[in-house]
């Protein structure tokens, strides 16, 4: 049975301008005067105090608006995002980043919001996010096992012996000490098949394709543990859930 999920939402009360500041809308300076200005409203009554405390809670986000918008959600935030190739996960590399498809505020977020692992820049699907640590921790940790399944597309008509030799937990990448862990797989066609690993080597699924001389033409994440790509989740979208509905979703 999986373990139950830890991450709880939090209630602490934080300082109006210090929060909304961690959020990414501006200085604690511009914020309080965007307070003076009545753009911050909860229940539709205008927040004037920068020193208010209020609860960085789920139900009270809901009931809190900036400029007529719902403010973003509060810290305890998760992100299901389908991947673009030739998009990366990186906070600072050149080139297009996985943060380019979601709200500029949100890199700029305190605590920040951190990719779940990464995929290659080549490599479609989905990816999580979040701002929450200790859940990161937690679903990247070498003992969390979860599976992630790939779909490929090969160059190469499979062998027929794959499936046993990913299972075996004996093959060795290149320049590797250690076999990997036993992976499944699944042919779908006479170049397609669906690989599941449970840990996170570099380019591991390109890799191990081509320990067995063949080469991955394109590879897309369908899912992590229980959680599936949503079928209609267009390319580019994500889907904002709170860190423990997510961890929920992973662990089913
Ligand atoms: N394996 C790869 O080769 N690339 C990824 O992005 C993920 C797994």
């Amino acid at each position: 049975m999986s373990p139950p999920a830890r991450t709880q939402p939090k209630a602490a009360r934080f300082r109006l301008d210090r929060l909304l500041a961690s959020l990414g809308y501006g200085s604690r300076a511009q914020i309080a005067l965007f307070l003076r200005a009545g753009r911050v409203t909860l229940d539709g009554v205008a927040l004037h105090d920068p020193a208010q405390r209020i609860e960085a809670s789920e139900a009270v986000f809901a009931r809190l608006d900036i400029d007529g918008e719902p403010a973003d959600p509060p810290p305890g935030m998760a992100v299901a995002l389908n991947k673009p190739t030739g998009v990366t996960c990186s906070r600072k590399e050149a080139g297009k980043l996985v943060y380019d498809l979601l709200p500029d505020r949100f890199r700029l977020r305190e605590p920040p919001l951190s990719t779940v692992g990464r995929l290659d820049k080549e490599t479609s699907g989905l990816l999580l996010l979040t701002d929450d640590g200790a859940l990161l921790h937690r679903l990247i940790s070498p003992k969390s096992k979860i599976e992630k399944r790939y779909r490929a597309r090969l160059a190469r008509p499979l062998r027929g012996d794959e499936a046993d030799i990913f299972a075996s937990g004996a093959l060795m990448l290149e320049g590797e000490v250690k076999p990997l862990l036993p992976a499944r797989f699944e042919a779908l066609g006479a170049k397609e098949a669906y690989v599941s690993v449970s840990e996170g080597r570099y380019h591991q699924v390109r890799r191990m394709f081509a320990a067995l001389g063949n080469h991955v033409e394109a590879l897309a994440r369908d899912r992590i543990g229980a959680f599936a790509l949503p079928p209609d989740l267009a390319e580019g979208a994500s889907l904002i859930l709170r860190a423990h509905e997510l961890e929920a979703r992973v662990r089913g």
